[in-house]
C-alpha cells in the first residue's frame, strides 16, 4: 500500500498533508526518514511514525468530531455536510456519521467506515448510552423532570427512563438510552418546556475531548477504539 494512503486511512492526517511531512523528514518507516510519500509499504509489518507518533493500521478508521452548530450529519456531498470538516479522503474511502445529531446540535459525532460497529452503537437492542448538556426555556420543576425521566409520551411512544442532573432549572445534562428523531427536543416538549442548547458530551464509551474546538476532530486513540470493539466482544 503507498505510504499517503495507509497514513490517511488511519485518520491521522490527509493525503497532502502526509507528502508535506514527508519531505520535511517527519515520515518515519522503520526508524527511517522516507521523503517520498508515495513509496509502497507493506502496511503488516511496516513500522510507521507521523511527526514522532505510531500509526497504527486497522482495517477501518475512527474519527472523533467536535460537530458544530449548522453543519448536517449526512454523507450527502452538501455544503454544509460534517464530512466537509475531514478530510476528503474520509469521503473516498466510504466514513459516515455514526447516527446523527440535529443541525443546531452540538459536541461528539463518531466518525467512521465499520458498518458493523455502527448498527451495534445505534442499535435500539444494545441501549448504548449518550449523555448530553442541555439549556431549555421555559424552566423545570422536580415534577417536569421526573417525568423525563420515567418516561414521556412521544405522540403515543413512551421513552425509555432518562438521567438528569440539573445545574439549575434551566440547565443541566441528560442521559438516554434511545436515538429517536429529535428525541431530547421531543421529550422536553412532552414536558412543556423547549430545548435552546444541545451538546452531545459521550458516546457509549466514548467521551468529547475537550481539547477539541467545534469544527475539529482527531481519530480515536487505541484506547478509545479498544473501548468499542469491546463492545462487539461482549
Ligand atoms: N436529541 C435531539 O433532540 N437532537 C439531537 O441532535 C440529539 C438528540
Amino acid at each position: 500500500m503507498r505510504l499517503d494512503k495507509f497514513i490517511a486511512d488511519t485518520g491521522t492526517a490527509s493525503r497532502k498533508e502526509c507528502t508535506r511531512a514527508a519531505r520535511a523528514g517527519l515520515v518515519l518507516v522503520d526508524g527511517v526518514p522516507v521523503r517520498d510519500a508515495s513509496v509502497h509499504i507493506d502496511e503488516n509489518s511496516a513500522a510507521v511514525t507521523y511527526c514522532g507518533k505510531p500509526v497504527l493500521w486497522s482495517r477501518f478508521t475512527y474519527v472523533m468530531l467536535n460537530k458544530p452548530a449548522g453543519t448536517v450529519s449526512t454523507t450527502d456531498n452538501i455544503p454544509r455536510s460534517v464530512m466537509r470538516l475531514l478530510p476528503p479522503e474520509c469521503s473516498k474511502k466510504g466514513m459516515f456519521p455514526c447516527g446523527r445529531l440535529d443541525m443546531d446540535t452540538v459536541g461528539l459525532l463518531l466518525l467512521t467506515d465499520d458498518g458493523p460497529l455502527a448498527h451495534l452503537l445505534l442499535s435500539p437492542k444494545h441501549h448504548v448510552e449518550k449523555a448530553y448538556t442541555y439549556m431549555c426555556d421555559p424552566p423545570l420543576d422536580k415534577v417536569q423532570i421526573a417525568k423525563l425521566e420515567a418516561g414521556v409520551d412521544m405522540n403515543g411512544y413512551l421513552t425509555k427512563p432518562a438521567r438528569i442532573t440539573a445545574q439549575s432549572p434551566t440547565r443541566g445534562r441528560i442521559t438516554i438510552t434511545e436515538g429517536k428523531y429529535h428525541q431530547i427536543k421531543r421529550m422536553f416538549h412532552a414536558v412543556g418546556s423547549e430545548i435552546t442548547f444541545l451538546k452531545r458530551e459521550t458516546f457509549g464509551p466514548l467521551t468529547l475531548d475537550p481539547q477539541l474546538e467545534e469544527g475539529t476532530w482527531r481519530p480515536l486513540t487505541d484506547a478509545e477504539i479498544s473501548s468499542l470493539t469491546d463492545l462487539q466482544n461482549k
